[in-house]
């Protein structure tokens, strides 16, 4: 419709010039056709008078003027030449035929004759009027009055004028045709590629718009990007989460309950270094990472293995001790380990059986029926602990990871009312591959205790539907994504998990000075483009893929050998067991293989810097690096890809993600990589090392939204939400059959 509106306005102006033009051109026509013909009929008349002119002189001479009348008769039988007259020389009319008008004297045919269109109306149909002297020899100023029939000049003129209007009208139907044609094809050219613009065309994908857009591009770009910027602003003042709301959110939908966490790692550890002085560490840990906002907002309690070495030290009687240090702000309990459980329970059964199992990294799950019973026994000390600090019989209880698949129906055990929502860190895998556990079936049972049960990913979810469908007699409703089991529903659903937004003013060093730090303490030159790599040092991280693409991108691209730098940071983790021992050297060998290869006097490509890092000095790194490499081979979230898009406010920086981890279905803005594809991840290495800072910017700008939108609060607040609507629901349950068992007695009693 609107491209007929736009037609009709350039076509409309159109076919008005084209009427007034032929308006104007009609009549001008006309006068040149008539000036045309009366040219041939002032000939004719010369020739007619000529001819006629000795034999007039003749009977004149002769007195026989009368043969003037019969030589005039036979002239005008002639079809057209419709009347002669013969004019004396004083302007006498002396002989005229019959057909000749009786008001045209020779004065008036004089007249008329010296116009440029010598054209007289008559009843008949016009004639033309030519005066013609006679012969000039025998001339006495005698001269003859020759009308012509002008009919079939009007005739002519008629049919040549109808030829034009046609040709007019043809060429104004030919013209408008073109045009709707010309405008349909622009039109569309003009729309494709405006839509290619707003798709992001030539941004996200580097092609360009076509060249009559491309000043218009940016432009639109831009407007957009304000655009999005001003929807997601007034967004925020509705769905922003943040503690204060989440608090809120406990205060009215929990009515503020209890919340006890439950997991395996502490947020801090009390360490005695070897000169005997305590330091309190943060570990390195995902689930930490997450759970510690949750916890600072809404001030509950937290139990986890003790695992410092001075834990001990710093706790009370009930070995529990106000953390974080300095503000106190919830309760951490402590719960001790023998080794001979940290073996069976943690290091065998979660970290050499779960772990291996869920994230199907190609390492061989190992299962010992030692470690399992181990698993159990401490799933059950961890229910006491639970059941202990409990204040009331329902508390919300936030259950975390695979080192706790038994605890939520050990739980229920001991608290039958509690709402127990069960967040599970890594991956859940096929039922096939979960398939191989010998103790399936009772993980499974002992996640159906949760009232709700968290997953990174739908995806995972499905997973763990499919995997119950197959194992046990339960009740499936995949439309609302419950499961019931022994008359127990579980809601399974995704919560993607992410961190702590850094809003206001952080105490951030600038980018340049973080860079300058940086560069400093690694020796690094200017121009050096630094990537950099954090991880636990654990075998499903992808570390060992991530050295492979950077020795191939210095391989295919020689011009970046001595100019780019891959530092990995690698926190050691679950050392003690041999698969990660054996890992961590092969990577440490690999490092030093390539570190051969390429480097050079004062250049090494790879730094591998296999140590604890605090969270500030992750920080500066991140603010510091042009790119940032995440390549899990499979992974629940990961949020080291969100704390690096949160280091970066100045909106610069690359991150390369791979497409196994869970935040991948999140930050599509980053480049993607399958990290078994050491091609692609170079590749993807060379891009982002040479990608323009505009684009940095238009990627890492819709990044941050992302997860400044998605972050830790959101995570934690939808599932308390969800949990809030239950434990209403089940109030409301309780009270109606609290009525109907008051109705009950009393019918009794009346009976
Ligand atoms: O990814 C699963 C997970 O439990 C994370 O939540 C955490 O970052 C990591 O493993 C920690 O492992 P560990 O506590 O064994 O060091």
């Amino acid at each position: 419709m609107k491209t007929l509106r736009l037609q009709l306005r350039f076509l409309v102006p159109l076919l008005l010039t084209l009427t007034v033009a032929a308006l104007v051109a009609l009549p001008l026509m006309d006068r040149l056709t008539l000036r045309w013909f009366a040219r041939d009929l002032n000939t004719r008349d010369a020739l007619v008078a000529n001819t006629l002119s000795d034999a007039i002189n003749e009977a004149q001479a002769d007195g026989k003027s009368w043969r003037i009348q019969s030589l005039f008769d036979r002239a005008v039988q002639d079809e057209r030449l419709v009347a002669i007259a013969l004019c004396g020389p004083g302007g006498e009319m002396l002989r005229r035929t019959e057909g000749y008008p009786r008001t045209l004297g020779c004065t008036r045919a004089n007249e008329l004759a010296e116009q440029a269109v010598p054209r007289l109306p008559l009843e008949s149909g016009s004639v033309h009027v030519g005066v013609q002297p006679l012969k000039a020899d025998d001339a006495d100023g005698s001269s003859l009055v020759l009308l012509h029939d002008m009919s079939f000049i009007d005739k002519r003129s008629a049919d040549t004028r109808r030829y034009l209007v046609g040709f007019i009208v043809l060429l104004g139907l030919a013209i408008a045709l073109i045009t709707v044609i010309v405008a349909q094809i622009s039109w569309r050219g003009w729309v494709s590629g405006m839509q290619g613009i707003l798709r992001g065309e030539g941004l996200l994908v580097p092609l360009l718009p076509p060249p009559e857009l491309q000043p218009f591009a940016s432009e639109v770009r831009a407007r957009l990007r304000d655009l999005e910027d001003e929807y997601r602003r007034g967004l925020d003042l509705v769905t922003v989460w943040n503690p204060e709301r989440l608090r809120s959110l406990l205060q009215t939908q929990l009515r503020g309950d209890q919340v006890i966490v439950v997991s395996n790692r502490e947020p801090y550890l009390h360490e005695r270094l070897d000169d005997g002085q305590v330091i309190v560490r943060r570990p390195a840990s995902g689930l930490v990472t997450a759970v510690e906002p949750v916890m600072r907002a809404c001030s509950g309690t937290w139990i986890a293995h003790g695992s410092g070495s001075a834990d001990r030290d710093f706790v009370d009687r009930h070995d529990r001790i106000a953390v974080p240090p300095g503000t106190n702000e919830y309760s951490l309990r402590r719960v001790w380990l023998t080794k001979e459980e940290e073996e069976g329970y943690y290091n065998g059964f979660a970290n050499e059986g779960l772990w291996p199992l869920c994230h199907v990294a190609h390492v061989r799950p190992v299962f010992r029926e030692a470690d399992w019973q181990m698993y159990k026994h401490v799933n059950e000390r961890f229910a006491d602990a639970v059941a202990a600090e409990a204040r009331g019989d329902d508390p919300v209880v936030l259950v975390q990871d695979y080192h706790f698949a038994l605890l939520p129906a050990m739980i229920r055990e001991r608290l039958p009312r509690a709402t127990i929502l069960t967040f599970w860190h890594i991956p859940w895998p096929n039922p096939e591959s979960f398939g191989i556990c010998p103790w399936r079936r009772e993980i499974l049972q002992g996640m159906l205790g949760s009232t709700i049960l968290g997953f990174h990913t739908r995806f995972h979810c499905k997973n763990f539907i499919e995997t119950v469908d197959r194992s046990l007699e339960a009740r499936i409703e995949h439309e609302h994504s419950t499961i019931s089991f022994h008359d127990k529903e579980t809601l399974v659903e995704s919560y993607p998990i992410s961190i702590d937004w850094p809003e206001g003013d952080r105490g951030w060093a600038p980018v340049d000075e973080c860079r300058r730090r940086v560069f400093e303490r690694l020796g690094l030159g200017p121009f050096t483009c630094l990537a950099v790599g954090v991880d636990r040092f654990d075998y499903t991280k992808g570390i060992l893929e991530r050295l492979h693409a950077v020795e191939r991108l210095l391989e295919k691209r020689p011009e970046w050998v001595g100019k780019f730098v891959f530092v990995q940071v690698a926190a050691p983790t679950r050392s003690a067991l041999e698969e990660y021992r054996a890992f961590q050297q092969r990577i440490h060998s690999v490092a030093d293989r390539i570190n051969t290869r390429y480097g050079q006097p004062g250049y090494q490509p790879v730094r591998l810097l296999a140590e604890h890092h605090e969270h500030e000095a992750v920080n500066e790194l991140f603010r510091a690096a042009n790119i940032c490499v995440v390549t899990s081979l499979h992974d629940g979230m990961n949020l080291v890809s969100k704390e690096f898009v949160a280091a970066r406010d100045d909106e610069q920086g690359v991150l390369v993600l791979s497409r196994f981890a869970g935040a991948a279905r999140e930050l599509s803005e980053a480049l993607i990589v399958n990290p078994y594809h050491v091609e692609e991840t170079a590749d993807a290495l060379h891009l982002a090392a040479t990608m323009p800072a505009a684009e940095q910017r238009e990627r890492m700008a819709s990044l941050r939204m992302t997860v400044r939108e998605n972050n830790v609060f959101r995570w934690a607040g939808r599932m308390l939400a969800d949990a809030g609507r239950y434990r209403l629901r089940e109030r409301i349950a309780a009270r109606v059959q609290r009525h109907k068992n008051t109705d009950l007695d009393e019918t009794t009693l009346h009976a």
